[in-house]
């Protein structure tokens, strides 16, 4: 599949203001400053999409882009929605900060009908983190089909990277049956694009044949 236009849409401060759901959405979470748009800017090899920072909570809202893609023989274009999320698990913002964006998340995830996966975004460097292990509960509960993107792998050794992704699928293993797909990427390194843009592609293919 190759992206052919990437731009963004729109900001929405819940799921009511969200552009028409009238095609397949992808929705990228996790902490604060995990790399969500750094990671959406390297799927969309535009570095200038989404808005990075090094200081966390920068993204606020439900920010929607538009993406045309193009895949298979005949260059079949997919029009299709990549979501930007506000990261969790940010110290400095109050507790009322914090129901709100619990609330607007949870009525985005459980609500938003034609959100067809949700990637979770785990830090490549840190073991496994009881924050993190509690949202995919949460999802779980909600019944809400998610994948892990472990990210920065750049900044590891690859042996470090591979003990984290392990730790972390064992911790899962506690309370899933099932582990959910994953992917290792590195914004920096444009590592695992093609691997996370076969996963959409095969989605969006899924969602066409009804
Ligand atoms: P919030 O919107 O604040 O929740 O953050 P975010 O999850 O969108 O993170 P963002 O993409 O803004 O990246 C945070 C910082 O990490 C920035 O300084 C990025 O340059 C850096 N970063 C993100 N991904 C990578 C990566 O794969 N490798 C390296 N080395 N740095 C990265
Ligand atoms: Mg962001």
């Amino acid at each position: 599949m190759t992206i052919q236009q990437a731009q963004y849409l729109i900001s929405s401060p819940d799921y009511t203001k969200c552009p028409k759901p009238d095609r397949p959405e992808y929705a990228f979470i996790g902490r604060s400053n995990v790399g969500k748009s750094s990671l959406i800017n390297m799927l969309c090899d535009n570095h200038k999409l989404a808005k990075t920072s090094s200081s966390p909570g920068k993204t606020q809202l439900i920010n929607h882009f538009e993406i045309r893609s193009a895949s298979g023989k005949h260059n079949d274009i997919s029009h299709w929605y990549l979501v930007d999320l506000p990261g969790y698990g940010f110290a400095k913002v109050s507790q009322t900060q914090r129901k709100q964006w619990e609330k607007m998340i949870e009525d985005y995830l459980r609500k938003r009908e034609n959100l067809v996966n949700v990637f979770v975004l785990i830090d490549s460097r840190h073991s496994p983190q009881k924050l993190d292990l509690e949202f995919l509960n949460q999802l779980g509960i909600w019944q809400i089909p998610f994948c892990l993107v472990f990210t920065k792998a750049d900044k590891e050794t690859q042996k470090e990277v591979s003990k984290n992704v392990k730790a972390f699928l064992d911790a899962m293993r506690k309370t899933w049956q099932f582990l959910p797909q994953h992917f290792v990427t590195s914004a920096v390194k444009k590592m695992g694009r093609d691997k996370i843009l076969q996963f959409i592609e095969a989605c969006n293919s899924e969602v066409k044949a009804g």
